[in-house]
């Protein structure tokens, strides 16, 4: 998802919709604004306050005088002040009330968003998008616009007062605008593509470390260490290298203002001081316009630093907003067909029919060739088949992750694209073939199949998958942490987690994904026995390697290379399928031998 440098009016554009975020916050942002011109305001009054303690305080020699402007000039300053704290309260509120709002956006956009979204784009680079782009926007509309615009004022402002008290040195400073503003353009235009790519590499450096660190134990068991630090380190320079690239083309930026800009007002002070000597102008003039003027060099460098920096957001915005704008491509149907609450005797509660499908990473393999099945309300199946052979992609199929290329899948006799997802997915349950534990407690894990069941309703679930025994020996029992994707626990563990957690969803259809092959025959015989209770009355897909456990299904289905390619019960099969007689053989000599 990587984007290209737009040009930097475009870029700017896309700045546009992230202060859109700031409408709902209207209030704040008018008071925030307000705040602005009043310190804008005030800091160009500071000048003639300047004025009026040199000519009417020193040169008039009066100490009355010089009081008075002192006071005044105090009473300006602690306005300057109030303001001051107004102005910064209010827009760094703005600033992360809108990162906040953002963040959450993205959060909400990614989590509807269709699976196959997660294969082509890394983890990595969507995580950036939430923490490092949205932090970078928070910093333009918290600061970077705020001083942009105060500087703006004071410029505008500063170069009027100039113009007020001396013409002639006003034009000075109009003609070095330009020669200002020239460096600007140029380096601004390479710090906004070096910006970008800046971003990308330190989002490569995440997704490398997260992966790294996840698989930890595979890396030090095959002694990877050494070989993972130098393609980390390598990735790291790379960053750096983009990063020093940045910086130098940055700082060209901001050495090119200030010399410049400098250089203009010693040439102005240089002219305005034969104008005090000539006696054109008074003292205090020449105060008050050396004030305006640095006033005016300082906004301008302001604003020279702040339109990098904003180069900078820019990026970051138009990344964010076209996550934004991702469409899911699994979406609910505009009017979602109800479900019948009994089906018509005689129709199947499942059916596959003349599906296709291939990945979208992978178009010109099919993962399904032509199923057509039909599993009928109450029925256990179960899908054997080599690996790879497509049974997985199946289930996947059925709860709506990916919708077929062609043919359509049928649940309660309606195409389940005609149905709301939440109906579908909640008539399912699913335990995969990689048990997916959050790092969190039992009691969290298990509930996630229903939020509002009781405790008792949790541990009732965890027995029945035999998993209340182990629960009860961790060290807090059912409020035991259980790690990151649960690693303080056993492969076998998990996955009676995972069937409790299922159970306790009491789905309509069961779908288990090698539900048992991580348990040693002991717990499997419990297990499977439990699963037997719950698979009563109740329609199941099972998916195993060992055909003992689907010896006695309703119905075998055997898939090769994304086909069916026979169906049937285990005797009959054994008669009709060389390919299950195959896979029965093999596995009887397996027993045998252990
Ligand atoms: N996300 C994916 N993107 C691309 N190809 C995939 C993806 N998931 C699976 N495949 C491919 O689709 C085919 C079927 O995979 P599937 O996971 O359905 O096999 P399976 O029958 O469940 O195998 P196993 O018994 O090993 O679990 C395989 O060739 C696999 O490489
Ligand atoms: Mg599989």
């Amino acid at each position: 998802m990587k984007t290209e440098p737009q040009d930097p009016q475009s870029a700017l554009k896309s700045l546009l919709p992230i202060f859109a975020l700031v409408k709902q916050y209207k209030w704040m942002a008018l008071s925030a604004l307000l705040a602005l011109l009043l310190t804008a305001g005030v800091s160009l009054s500071l000048g003639q306050g300047v004025k009026m303690v040199i000519d009417q305080g020193f040169i008039a020699g009066s100490a009355e005088q010089l009081s008075q402007t002192i006071l005044m000039l105090v009473a300006m300053i602690s306005l300057l002040a109030i303001g001051t704290f107004v102005r910064f309260y209010l827009m760094s509120w703005l600033g992360e009330r809108v990162s906040a709002d953002l963040r959450k956006a993205v959060f909400e956009k990614i989590i509807y968003l269709h699976p196959s979204y997660f294969e082509e784009n890394r983890s990595g680079e969507l995580m950036s998008r939430l923490t490092t782009d949205t932090t970078l926007l928070q910093s333009i509309v918290g600061s970077s616009f705020s001083m942009a615009l105060r500087s703006a004022l004071t410029l505008v402002g500063g170069l009027f007062m100039l113009l007020l008290t001396s013409f002639k040195l006003t034009l000075l400073v109009l003609a070095s605008v330009p020669i200002v503003l020239i460096p600007m353009f140029i380096f601004g235009r390479k710090v906004k593509k070096l910006a970008v790519s800046s971003q990308d590499a330190i989002a490569d450096i995440g997704t490398y470390a997260g992966e790294i660190i996840q698989n930890i134990k595979v890396v030090q068991s095959y002694t990877h260490e050494a070989q993972e630090q130098g393609a980390f380190s390598g990735e790291v320079e790379k960053a750096f290298n983009v990063a020093k690239q940045r910086i130098k083309q940055r700082s060209y930026l901001i050495a090119a203002v200030i010399f410049l800009t400098f250089a203009s007002i010693s040439i102005m002070l240089w002219v305005g001081g034969m104008d005090v000597l000539e006696g054109n102008m008074s003292g205090g003039e020449l105060g008050a316009f050396v004030f305006y003027a640095i006033m005016v060099a300082m906004s301008m460098a302001t604003i020279a630093e702040v339109y990098g920096e904003l180069q900078r957001a820019a990026g970051a915005a138009s990344r964010l907003l076209d996550l934004l704008k991702v469409e899911s491509a699994i979406v609910d149907p505009d009017q979602p067909m109800s479900l019948l609450a009994q089906d018509v005797m005689n129709q199947p509660v499942i059916s596959f029919n003349n599906v296709s499908f291939c990945y979208p990473s992978r178009p010109d393999v099919p993962a399904l060739k032509n199923i057509n099945l039909a599993i009928y309300r109450g029925q256990t199946v179960a899908l054997v088949g080599h690996s790879g052979a497509g049974k997985t992609t199946l289930f996947e199929l059925l709860q709506r992750f990916y919708d077929p290329l062609s043919g359509r899948i049928e649940f309660s006799g309606c195409n389940i694209t005609d149905i709301s997802l939440t109906t579908l997915r909640e008539s399912m349950g699913m335990v995969s073939q990689h048990p997916v534990l959050f790092s969190s407690d039992v009691w969290h894990n298990i509930k996630y199949g229903k939020p509002q069941a009781s405790e008792a309703d949790i541990k009732n679930a965890a027995t029945q998958a035999h998993a209340n025994e182990f629960i009860d020996q961790l060290p807090q029992g059912y409020a035991s942490f259980l790690g990151e994707q649960g690693v303080r626990l056993s492969g076998g563990q998990k996955q009676r987690i995972a069937i409790a957690r299922a159970i306790l969803k009491n789905p309509d259809i069961l779908l288990l994904d090698e539900a048992t092959s991580a348990l040693d025959a002991e717990s499997e015989f419990h297990v499977q026995a439990a699963l037997k209770t719950v698979m009563q009355n109740r329609t199941t897909l099972i998916i195993a390697h060992r055909l003992a456990t689907v010896v006695h299904a309703d119905l075998i289905v055997v898939m090769e290379q994304g086909e069916i390619i026979a169906t049937g019960t285990h005797t009959g099969l054994l008669e009709s399928s060389s390919v299950y007689k195959r896979l029965c053989e093999l596995q009887f000599d397996k027993a045998n031998k252990n």
